[in-house]
């Protein structure tokens, strides 16, 4: 059975701004990630996807993207990129590069002539009303449309106000996209990891989210998302962005869906398309979401398996920038995060891990004064903000760690050397070495990697049992999620 390398793959998350900085300015750049690729090729992963380092005024760190064809200089230079994609290749990683199309920065100079008048050659490329049409919010806070004095009417964004959406209902806005996703297909990008991809059609008629009852801390979450995202136009755009992606060989498309807690795997499905026409691969963030219990997380994995279907291929994720760090949520228990990781390995399909994953990271702890990301600055302390979960990467013993020579620019985890990869390697027995484990045993079973899943009900609630089975192959996994010894029968 020949699969694409997508079906069966480990793909590394790399939060450049914290992974390894080369010229001491605190922050981490391409030349950084170019010096660390033998050590996450050493991980046996087969990919790197990064989050956005195009030349970006950083509201969101990246993600309100000003110019997609260059690189901020915080990053490095095109030379940079180019040189990441070549060593990379040389070491067989794939390169998988995060494309925000639902919206640009303001500074954008599409939105910079959309908004200079109603009629210039742009006009149409954003969305733009004379009046507040509806209840539409921003997930950051605040309404959901922002006046532009110049133009004389208001414009919705998703997001921050300085993160305006991209109108994919206008033809001409559509191809310009494509041309920014094609420069980079040239470039030997192997892949895109796309930016709340659900969210680029909006209701034609502007009609008002229905409410949801009840409080919650973010008024956003306070409306059914019906008619700001999730239109059915939005697939037959992705069938599109496909087709091109596909004019390239061996390419392929992870989305991310924006959906209410804990999760819609069904929703999250329906963009890989029925044919599978669409998306490449999708996350499902339900465990993220589901607490630590081996018959909700068999209830979970079940739910996206059935929702996938078996010609299609599932994506699990335990970890990234916007979520808290899996070991903090399990509440820094190790053991707890190690058989996260076995189930997590243990799955058909895709897997992404996020940088530090494999150290068994924490938090590291910002406070409000400090704290640089704009959903904690807002929502603080309903919301402690996304920093702690993007603190510098851990290479070395003392100080800075390996990771700068200047001032890192968020805080390094408590305990940092403890967590340090020069110390991992030496320690026989630790997260580093249990994940290299993992995904070696993952490489070398192809049962692991690409069998159909069968969950076995157990009467112990704290047992999961499942079968992993490729033609006469067939494994049996047994986890047990509790903290005492348990026995199984099996047969
Ligand atoms: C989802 C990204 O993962 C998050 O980091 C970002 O803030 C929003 N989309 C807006 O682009």
């Amino acid at each position: 059975m020949d699969l694409a390398w997508w079906e069966d793959c480990v793909v590394y998350q790399i939060y450049p701004r914290s992974f390894q900085d080369s010229n001491g300015d605190g922050i981490g750049d391409l030349q950084g990630i170019v010096q660390r690729l033998e050590y996450i090729k050493d991980l046996g992963v087969d990919a790197i996807w990064l989050n956005p380092i195009f030349t970006s005024p950083m509201a969101d760190f990246g993600y309100d993207i000003a110019d997609y064809r260059s690189i901020d200089p915080v990053f490095g230079t095109m030379e940079d990129a180019e040189l990441l994609i070549e060593k990379a290749h040389g070491l067989s990683l794939k390169v998988i590069f995060d494309l925000v199309l639902n919206h640009t920065s303001d500074k954008h100079p599409w939105f910079l002539e959309s908004r200079s008048s109603k009629d210039n050659e742009k006009a149409d490329y954003y969305i733009w009303s004379d009046t507040v049409p509806n209840n539409w919010k921003g997930a950051f806070g605040g309404k959901g449309w922002t006046f532009d004095k110049k133009r004389g009417q208001y414009y919705f964004h998703s997001f921050l106000p300085q993160q305006p959406d991209l109108n994919w209902r206008d033809t001409k806005a559509v191809d310009s996209i494509f041309d920014e996703v094609r420069f980079w297909l040239q470039k030997g990008v192997d892949g895109f990891r796309l930016d709340v991809i659900n969210s680029i059609i909006k209701d034609a008629s502007f009609r008002n989210n229905p409410k949801i009852l009840g409080s919650r801390p973010r008024p956003y979450d306070m409306q059914r998302h019906i008619f700001d995202r999730n239109r059915p136009e939005s697939h037959s755009k992705l069938k599109l962005l496909r087709k091109l992606v596909d004019t390239f060989p061996d390419r392929m498309l992870v989305g991310e869906i924006m959906v209410e807690n804990p999760g819609e795997p069904e929703l999250a499905a329906s963009y890989l398309g029925r044919t599978g026409d669409e998306l490449n691969l999708s996350f499902d963030f339900s465990l993220i979401n589901t607490s630590f219990s081996a018959q909700k997380w068999q209830r979970s994995a079940k739910r996206w398996y059935e929702a996938v279907g078996r010609h299609r291929t599932p994506a699990w994720v335990l970890n990234n920038h916007d979520v808290s760090r899996s070991v903090s949520r399990l509440s820094n228990n190790e053991d707890k995060a190690r058989l996260a990781a076995f189930f997590l390995f243990t799955q058909r399909g895709a897997i992404f891990i996020y940088y530090g994953e494999e150290l068994g990271l924490r938090h590291s702890f910002v406070c409000k004064k400090h704290m640089a990301d704009p959903v904690g600055r807002r929502y603080w302390p309903f919301h402690k903000g996304r920093d702690p979960q993007r603190g510098p990467m851990v290479w070395n013993v003392g100080v800075n760690h390996g990771f700068t020579k200047g001032e890192p620019w968020l805080p390094f985890v408590k305990r940092a050397n403890w967590y340090a990869v020069e110390n991992q390697e030496i320690e026989g027995n630790s997260m580093l070495s249990f994940y290299r484990s993992l995904i070696d045993f993952r490489l070398d079973e192809p049962t692991l990697r690409r069998g159909v899943c069968e969950f076995h009900e157990q009467k112990n609630p704290n047992l999961m049992v499942f079968s992993r089975t490729l033609g006469k192959n067939r494994m049996l996994v047994v986890l047990n999620f509790s903290s005492q010894r348990l026995s199984v029968a099996l047969g």
